[in-house]
């Protein structure tokens, strides 16, 4: 789809990969609206980036998280496209993780994601776009003999990621007939510190992250492609 004059919410604009997507979608002519969870922060961006709409909100509420789409198709008298960059770390062996933590990781990881894109999907054009980044804690992790995708101590955050990832493929069949481009960004270990501001528990031993700012442009020609 054309960048240029695309109108479009980015939610996570505050964290690394929002911002630097955000900031390079303008660079490309689109007109964006953002929401981020620090009001202090958002607003500096925003006023960063000319005084664009700007709106807080919390991932674990998930009725907030669905208002977003409709108030940026008010705030910009239209929609065409919604990136979610929100998400959370969170690590331990699975009978170290409570409950809450684990409900808590699902939330931001996977239901936050899923009611942005359900109260923008109504909203956000025909041939228009939503997206969100799910990604695993890949490493890859090799034991003596075998090698496997599964990362221990990284259960809830993997799980909710692969959650996330189903609901977006039945959602892309969901809106073929209005052509909205569905994109699931499987993102890799980033150089964003992400992993090293979890809710619980410290990260495995990563390789060094790929370049942020690769991602983002990247993750634009996504979107051009659409
Ligand atoms: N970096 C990696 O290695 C990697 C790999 C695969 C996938 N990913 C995914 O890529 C996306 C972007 O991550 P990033 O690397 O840019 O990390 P980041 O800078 O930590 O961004 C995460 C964003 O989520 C927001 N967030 C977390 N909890 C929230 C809550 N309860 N309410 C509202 N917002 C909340 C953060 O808000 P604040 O700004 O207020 O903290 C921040 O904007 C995430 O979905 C992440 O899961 C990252």
């Amino acid at each position: 789809m054309e960048i240029s004059g695309a109108r479009v919410l980015v939610v996570g604009a505050t964290g690394v990969l929002g911002g630097l997507t955000a900031r390079a979608l303008v660079e490309r002519g689109a007109r964006v609206a953002l929401a981020g969870r620090s009001p202090v922060r958002l607003s500096a961006l925003a006023q960063d980036l000319g005084g664009v709409p700007a709106r807080t909100f919390e991932a674990c509420d998930l009725d907030q998280c669905s208002a977003l789409g409709p108030w940026a198709g008010r705030a910009l008298s239209g929609l065409e496209g919604v990136l979610v960059t929100v998400g959370a770390a969170g690590f331990g062996a699975v009978e170290e993780v409570s409950n809450a933590v684990a409900g808590h990781l699902l939330t931001v990881n996977a239901l936050c994601p899923m009611a942005v894109l359900r109260g923008a999907a109504p909203v956000v054009a025909d041939k228009g776009f939503l997206l969100a980044v799910t990604g695993g804690m890949t490493t890859p992790w090799t034991r003596t003999d075998h090698w496997t995708p599964y990362v221990p101590g990284t259960a809830d955050y993997t799980a909710a990621k692969a959650a996330l990832s189903g609901w977006l493929g039945v959602l892309s069949e969901e809106l073929v007939p209005r052509s909205v481009a569905v994109l699931d960004i499987r993102s890799p270990h980033l150089d964003t510190g992400f992993a090293e501001r979890p809710v619980t528990g410290s990260p495995p031993p990563l390789p060094p992250g790929a370049d942020a700012l690769e991602a983002a442009l990247s993750l634009m020609e996504s979107i051009a492609a659409a």
